[in-house]
């Protein structure tokens, strides 16, 4: 039993006391952030945001909300990220809902959206946007968040995410702005874009298995494998990226920080300008603005 793991040999237990049973449980299984991760855990349990639990400590939880905590803790104590076990991600001002089959969003992609804002400011633009390999919808739903007039089409290979983000939309009030439809990548697309959002998987094969557990054990092989170099996807989509583009559009792409020199050579040879580069929170480069080759 979960709760014998866990050791609830008491009959009540108050909020403050499990709290403090699970932190430590969390923290002696090596999770890095054990009070917040036992908080946030309990307040899925028990159906609340965690910032209601200060003032009521001293609250008694019911046997059945123990057994469902008790479970998530040893969830995350077995290295299942927060966001995997409680299947919600924020994202951006967006609330996803995530699956095994998508990509858990990171911060370091909120940087699209950063170099996106900069380079249109004009939120009133009725602008076109395309993210491929859209997984749980987050970057494209991030933009229409941003660019209120504007349309959006999500394209990913897996048709599980291609329902995840169609699902993400409607719990965003942006169903109607947006569509998302299975492709690999731009391969059948006849239509020009303003904004091209794109975070392919980049990691070398090799290199996965040297991930964290966190990531190498939850996260789906097919958003993170890029081939043999970690460079696959972008060889790929180099060939597609120009017949996206309406005369002033721009393409906002996601890399593994250590690429840029690679990935911007590929471009060039595929008739791209390499017009900018955005770091991450990290102050690591990881958006690579390009446009069309201006002579
Ligand atoms: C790194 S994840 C990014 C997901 C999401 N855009 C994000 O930023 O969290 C890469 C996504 O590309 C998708 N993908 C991989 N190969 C693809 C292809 N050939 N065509 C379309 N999508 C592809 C994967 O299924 C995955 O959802």
């Amino acid at each position: 039993m979960i709760e014998e793991q866990i050791n609830w040999p008491q009959v009540r237990y108050s909020i403050r006391e499990v709290l403090e049973i699970a932190a430590t449980k969390l923290k002696n299984a090596g999770v890095e952030q054990p009070i917040k991760d036992a908080r946030i855990l309990l307040g899925y349990s028990l159906d609340k945001p965690w910032e209601r639990f200060y003032g009521k400590e001293r609250e008694i939880i019911k046997s059945e909300q123990l057994h469902n905590y008790g479970q998530k803790v040893l969830r995350r104590c077995q290295r299942e990220p927060v966001s995997r076990i409680i299947g919600r991600r924020e994202f951006w001002n967006l609330e996803l809902e995530i699956t095994p089959f998508a990509l858990d969003p990171r911060p370091d992609s909120e940087t699209l959206i950063e170099a996106a804002l900069e380079k249109f400011p004009d939120r009133s633009r009725p602008l076109n946007i395309l993210d491929l390999g859209s997984g749980s919808g987050c970057l494209v739903l991030a933009a229409l968040q941003e660019w209120q007039h504007s349309t959006g089409l999500g394209i990913d290979i897996d048709p599980h995410c291609v329902e995840l983000a169609k699902a993400n939309a409607r719990r965003n009030g942006l169903s109607d702005r947006v569509k998302f439809q299975a492709g690999d990548w731009s391969n059948n697309l006849d239509e020009k874009f303003d904004i091209v959002l794109c975070n392919p998987p980049y990691i070398p094969t090799n290199d996965i298995l040297k991930l964290d557990e966190e990531v190498r054990f939850f996260e789906p092989k097919k958003a993170l494998d890029g081939g043999p170099d970690g460079l696959d996807c972008y060889v790929q989509l180099s060939s597609q990226f120009r017949k996206l583009l309406t005369a002033h559009g721009l393409i906002f792409l996601e890399i593994g920080f250590h690429q840029k020199k690679q990935i911007c050579e590929i471009m060039r040879i595929s008739g791209l300008d390499v017009i900018g580069i955005k770091k991450d929170i990290g102050q690591r480069d990881r958006c690579l603005i390009l446009s069309h080759k201006h002579c």
